[in-house]
């Protein structure tokens, strides 16, 4: 006997894919520019800055790439530290360690969930203290939402440190009027399978530099010379971004603000369905800006809801629903048990409370009322 078959699975945001990105992978594909570089390359990167309103954009491999590349430019090197913000994911304080640095982590903001700029400034000033002040601020722009750029340039600019943004995750989002990408030395974008909009894998490296991002190019393509043969005065990479997935990347591109207005909708759908509960906080929106709502984010009190995240997350697993925690922060993470952290209880509470509810752009509204029926009947005595 056969039981019901499996409802839908339900992904926390997968790739959204329309008929104008098929058509130009096919024009990419047809054209045999099979290759790390080609016109749609070119013309990813000169339309992401005419959409993004950033001005010089290099098109990669991956974010983490983007990041490991400005943090080189800015001279990273052994026995470095860079301050990172602790609540992110792995790749941020990765790209530390590609340079033999030493990633100093600073706690989140309460009210942003981000980088908190009080804490950046007591340890920039302790360094100063011991002589040794960073090379490097790399700043996250968590869940969408833009870190506070004018406090936190305000306090690396005093210490003249340069900041890097990493904005993977913020692709669509503004801070005070001005895009996600445009804050700092340099900044990271990532086109990676679950973003906003996806490459399937991918990044932009980019800066109000020209020639950081001219050198940024550079490093990307094994640092070859201008030379007829093969030549190389420096140590390079195999970073940079394929024709065919730029050609996925324009095709992206043009449905970015839709995206975004989607993601919208369903975070203001979450928050009337389950905002009024008790135990349920959602990601707090900073009145500086607007995040593009990649994802959301809730909090779940258990003293006040009656079940915890992790219940949340078993019940929506069985109707075939994906959710997640939240990053788990970086200084408890073991492979950065030794690095050094100021603060850490405002993200580690987050992380222990916090649950990435599915929030694909592609979904219905009978799936977001799916979702939300199952959220609401986890509740102890909803039944
Ligand atoms: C905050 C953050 N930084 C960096 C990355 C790395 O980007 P990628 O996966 O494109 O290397 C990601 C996502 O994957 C991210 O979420």
């Amino acid at each position: 006997m056969t039981g019901m078959p499996a409802p839908k699975r339900i992904y926390l945001s997968p790739p959204h894919m329309g008929p104008g990105e098929r058509e130009l992978l096919l024009d990419a594909f047809d054209s045999n520019w099979i290759a790390p570089l080609g016109p749609h390359v070119d013309a990813f990167e000169r339309e992401f800055c005419e959409t993004v309103g950033v001005p010089h954009a290099a098109a990669l491999s991956s974010g983490t790439a983007a990041l490991h590349l400005a943090l080189l430019m800015l001279g990273v090197g052994p026995g470095d530290e860079v301050l990172v913000s602790t609540f992110t994911f792995a790749a941020t304080a990765n790209a530390v360690k590609y340079l033999g640095a030493a990633p100093v982590f600073i706690d989140s903001d309460r009210e942003t969930w981000n980088l908190d700029p009080g804490l950046l400034e007591e340890e920039l000033a302790a360094c100063d203290r011991r002589g040794k002040p960073p090379k490097a601020v790399v700043a996250v722009d968590l869940y969408g939402q833009c870190a506070d750029y004018e406090r936190i340039l305000a306090v690396c600019g005093r210490y003249g440190v340069p900041v890097v943004e990493d904005a993977a995750e913020a692709l669509g989002a503004t801070y005070k009027g001005e895009p996600a990408g445009s804050f700092g030395s340099a900044a990271a974008f990532s086109f990676n399978g679950n973003k906003i909009i996806t490459t399937s894998g991918g990044g932009m490296f980019v800066s109000s530099d020209r020639s950081l991002v001219e050198r940024a190019r550079h490093l990307a393509t094994q640092a070859r010379d201008q030379a007829p043969h093969y030549q190389h005065s420096e140590i390079g990479y195999n970073y940079r971004m394929s024709n065919l997935l730029a050609a996925i990347g324009r095709g992206q591109l043009r449905v970015l603000w839709e995206r975004v207005s989607r993601k919208r909708d369903i975070f203001n759908f979450y928050r009337h369905a389950l905002g009024d509960l008790p135990g349920i906080s959602f990601m707090p929106i900073a009145g500086y800006g607007e995040p593009n709502y990649w994802l959301t984010c809730i909090l779940v009190d258990p003293a006040r809801f009656g079940a915890t995240r992790e219940d949340i997350r078993l019940a929506l697993e069985k109707e075939n629903i994906e959710s997640r925690p939240l990053w788990k922060p970086m200084h408890l993470q073991p492979v950065f048990k030794d690095c050094r952290v100021r603060g850490g209880g405002v993200s580690g509470e987050i992380f222990d409370k916090g649950l990435c509810l599915p929030s694909g752009s592609a979904m219905t509204e009978s799936d977001l009322e799916r979702i939300a029926a199952i959220v609401l009947r986890t509740r102890p005595g909803s039944r």
